[in-house]
């Protein structure tokens, strides 16, 4: 049966609700996962990565995407929903409140970014229109409703390099190119699941106002006390969603690699 991932990020380290866990570290051509657990929730099959490693240890920019997506695969994953932790750009967006992203601009600056990197591989162009997959977004949302959660529907996401938060003057270009939320993770992770024609679905936890709109100065303090305050009803919403997402996809995340490669 292929299988459901969770990626968590800041703050969720664990999962309380898998069934018959066990633990794994995957070896892929680009390195070793963390420790990933894999059991059932509902009847599905799943699979629970946490993004930083054990213990938070590696910080965003130094992150083994292609590791970690690749390991993925390689346990017959066929969607992802993640977690991540926000800053909010948009006074509509208050911290402790949750979006489903629909879009992303990208800022990072050095990381690898595709499994096909020229050389021996073919040269891929993926379509990324549509970054996040709706019926995941879909399933996430209802099941917000149904558990009286803030759930905002559509979101844009920026990402930038990290580890250093933003500056005020970053911040209000960010604003003015449409961004809603602003986090260090969630490229190249959803690309590379894209590569992998994975659906893959973003509950972004939003932490704190980000710099410049917040009067205070940022901490990751207060990331983590937020994400604290907040980690039940993230659980609940993922872990209550895994069991209605519909057994075959009809998304077309699923056919990302048609026509992408380049023929010669
Ligand atoms: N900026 C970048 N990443 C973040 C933030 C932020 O304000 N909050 C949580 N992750």
């Amino acid at each position: 049966m292929p299988r459901i991932a969770v990626i968590g990020g800041s703050g969720v380290y664990s999962l309380d609700f898998i069934e018959n866990p066990e633990k794994k570290k995957i070896n892929t051509r680009f390195g070793e996962s963390p420790e990933i657990i894999i059991g059932e929730v509902g009847g599905k099959e799943v699979a629970f990565m946490p993004r930083h490693g054990e213990g938070h240890s590696e910080p965003p920019h130094k992150i083994n995407f292609r590791a970690n997506l690749w390991s993925l695969k390689k346990l017959e994953v066929e969607r992802v929903i993640a977690t991540t932790a926000v800053g909010s750009l948009n006074s509509d967006f208050e911290p402790g409140e949750f979006v489903l992203l629909d879009q992303f601009l990208d800022f990072t600056k050095s990381r690898s970014s595709t499994f096909y990197d020229g050389d021996d591989d073919a040269v891929v162009h993926v379509d990324m229109t549509e970054p996040y997959c709706p019926e995941l977004r879909n399933v996430l949302f209802e099941m917000g409703e149904n558990l009286d959660i803030e759930v905002h529907r559509e979101g844009t996401y920026v990402c930038t390099e990290g580890p250093r938060f933003e500056t005020a003057a970053e911040i209000r270009i960010f604003r003015e190119l449409g961004a809603d939320v602003v986090g260090m993770t969630n490229v190249p992770e959803s690309v590379l699941a894209r590569e992998l024609e994975m659906c893959y679905s973003t509950v972004s936890i939003v932490t704190n106002l980000a710099a410049g709109i917040s009067e205070e100065k940022l901490t990751h303090k207060e990331v983590k006390e937020i994400m604290e305050e907040n980690i039940r009803n993230v659980k609940e919403l993922v872990f209550s969603s895994i069991p209605n997402i519909p057994g075959e996809r009809s998304c077309s995340c699923k056919n990302a690699l048609k026509g992408a490669k380049v023929e010669t």
